[in-house]
């Protein structure tokens, strides 16, 4: 049984209201819940009984909220953003959906605050060598589930995480209106994706190439097959692929996860 959703409070009723025509795809149902397991769940659910593209699920605190790599994300009320996007891209648009996503949240996030971040890849936003959002893209038959969680104030990541986490509000020293950073998101997303689904491939990996260049020309680690491996980030390839240097050789990774040093 899927909970019901309640009506969508001021905060962020107000930001939406005033973005809506610019809101795209994401202009025409936003359900909204004060505690859910995991939005991404909840979307996942809706998308497989037929949902619009465009469906949003939006909740102040999860429960069970999950990060990339069967990670958890702490999902505190009233903390961070905790959104879900129902997309059905084609498979060539859903490629690129994760560094599309990056590029967007960070664009929302300077929109909305002026808060200039970076993006590490694939996908996660950062400010000064800190995580400031995460995206968890979960794929279907027919539909791709976009998770996003930002982290607004410092109370919404554990204290433990506090040398590696951030949030918009530890940054900007000041408080900063979720709605509208919620909204600008949207907004970001929507003109992103439309230029994935109409193929304008270029503009988003020249776009994330900008915003991940302070993380570009520098050593990495990863695991790879049990075994470590250490090499320089080059760039992002076409498809969204990380372009390592290790000596002389170039690689190509794919997907999972890279450590800068
Ligand atoms: C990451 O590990 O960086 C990805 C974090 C994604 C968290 C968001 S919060 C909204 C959505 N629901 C989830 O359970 N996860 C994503």
């Amino acid at each position: 049984m899927t909970p019901d959703p309640i009506s969508l409070p001021e905060e962020f009723a107000g930001p939406l209201g005033l973005a809506q025509e610019r809101l795209g795809i994401f202009a025409h149902r936003v359900l909204w819940y004060s505690e859910v397991g995991s939005t991404n769940d909840l979307a996942g659910t809706f998308a497989e009984k037929g949902a619009d593209e465009g469906l949003v699920v939006l909740a102040d605190r999860q429960t069970a909220g999950r990060g990339r790599l069967g990670r958890n994300w702490a999902s505190p009320s009233g903390a961070g953003i905790y959104v879900s996007l129902v997309l059905r891209p084609s498979t060539a648009a859903a490629q690129l959906l994760t560094i599309a996503a990056g590029v967007a949240v960070t664009d929302g996030i300077a929109a909305a605050t002026g808060l200039s971040t970076h993006v590490k890849w694939p996908n996660d936003v950062h400010v000064s060598g800190r995580k400031l959002a995460g995206i968890l893209a979960e794929g279907a038959v027919g539909h791709v589930v976009l998770g996003i969680g930002i982290n607004v104030q410092p109370a919404a990541y554990p204290p433990d995480v506090s040398a590696r986490a951030t949030s918009i509000e530890a940054e900007l020293g000041r408080a900063v209106d979720r709605g509208l950073v919620l909204a600008e998101c949207l907004v970001a997303l929507a003109a992103r994706y439309r230029a994935l689904r109409e193929n304008r491939v270029a503009s988003i990996v020249d776009a994330w190439r900008m915003r991940a260049a302070p993380m570009l020309g520098r050593r990495i680690e990863w695991e790879a097959a049990g075994e470590h491996h250490t090499g320089v980030a080059e760039n992002i390839d076409d498809d969204g692929s990380l372009i390592v240097k290790v000596g002389a050789r170039t690689l190509r990774i794919r997907s999972g996860e890279v450590r800068w040093l």
